[in-house]
């Protein structure tokens, strides 16, 4: 495989769960990773576990600062990718969100996917490609989940609207739904009172099932989204990873499942 790590990908969330595997595959593909979140010791083991080309910077996307921070980080290096994947989603009762943990859903799942777009705008190279992890929850009202369920609608049309904006800096911009995902944000739901957040359960039967999509798999399907398609295909769609009609590109024969 050709070396390319003169292009650059910026992953938030990249301690874990999505972040971390796309962040992995995209290294495994040759290409130099900023990876980002707020805790350090998980950033580093992404590093450890990926062949080189991880760079690791401790910021929370949610703060101006930590912004500021990833930007100070690349003092200069151009973006050809930048992978939002930071996301919160407590499982709360409506009683219980009050104004704090509704900005903070607020401000990690869609005020920093704002902010970051915009100050990565002039590090962002002509050609080069934005990812919003997108989810089900967009367009599936949730128990339990309101600010969840609200910020990724929120998230969704923030892209579309992206979409138009970067279109003058031939920056494309696309969502991408994984599926249910065995990580963290979801293993915590499935633990969560089944009164508070009736689909644990719908969750755990998938588990049952074997029809949680593991993060690794994620990764692959993303990078290859990010590195492998046209231009059109990448921004023309709404991706969904259980659309079958891609997966010859980049499972080949093999199902969704058994690709785990
Ligand atoms: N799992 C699923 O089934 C699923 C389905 C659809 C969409 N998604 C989306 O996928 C994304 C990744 O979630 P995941 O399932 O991989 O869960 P996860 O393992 O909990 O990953 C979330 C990551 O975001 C980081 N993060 C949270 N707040 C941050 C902040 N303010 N600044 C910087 N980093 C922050 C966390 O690291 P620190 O705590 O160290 O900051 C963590 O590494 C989320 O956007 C989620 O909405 C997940």
């Amino acid at each position: 495989m050709a070396k390319d790590t003169s292009r650059l990908a910026v992953v938030t969330g990249a301690g874990s769960g999505i972040g971390r595997a796309v962040a992995l595959a995209l290294s495994h593909k040759r290409l130099t990773v900023l990876a980002v979140g707020r805790r350090l010791p998980p950033l580093k083991e992404t590093a450890d576990m990926a062949t080189g080309g991880v760079r690791v910077l401790n910021a929370d996307v949610a703060t101006a600062a930590g912004r500021a921070a990833i930007v100070d980080e690349l003092g200069g290096d151009r973006v050809h990718f930048l992978v939002h994947a930071a996301g919160t989603m407590p499982i709360q009762r409506l009683a219980d969100i009050t104004p704090d943990t509704w900005g903070q859903v607020m401000a990690t799942n869609v005020d920093a996917r704002l902010h970051l777009t915009q100050a990565l705008v002039p590090s962002l190279t002509p050609g080069g490609r934005v990812l919003f992890i997108g989810s089900m929850s967009a367009t599936k009202p949730r128990k339990g989940s309101t600010a969840y369920c609200t910020s990724l609608a929120a998230s969704f049309m923030l892209q579309q609207c992206l979409k138009l904006e970067l279109a003058q800096y031939a920056v494309l911009v696309t969502n991408a739904i994984p599926g249910p995902v065995n990580t963290r944000m979801l293993q915590a739901g499935m633990v969560a009172d089944a009164d508070v957040f009736p689909d644990r359960d719908e969750y755990g039967a998938l588990r049952e099932q074997g029809k949680l999509i593991e993060p690794e798999t994620v990764g692959h399907f993303y990078a290859w989204l990010l590195t492998q398609t046209d231009d059109q295909s990448y921004s023309a769609n709404q991706w969904d990873i259980r659309d079958q009609s891609h997966h010859a590109a980049w499972i080949g024969s093999r199902g969704l499942y058994e690709a785990n």
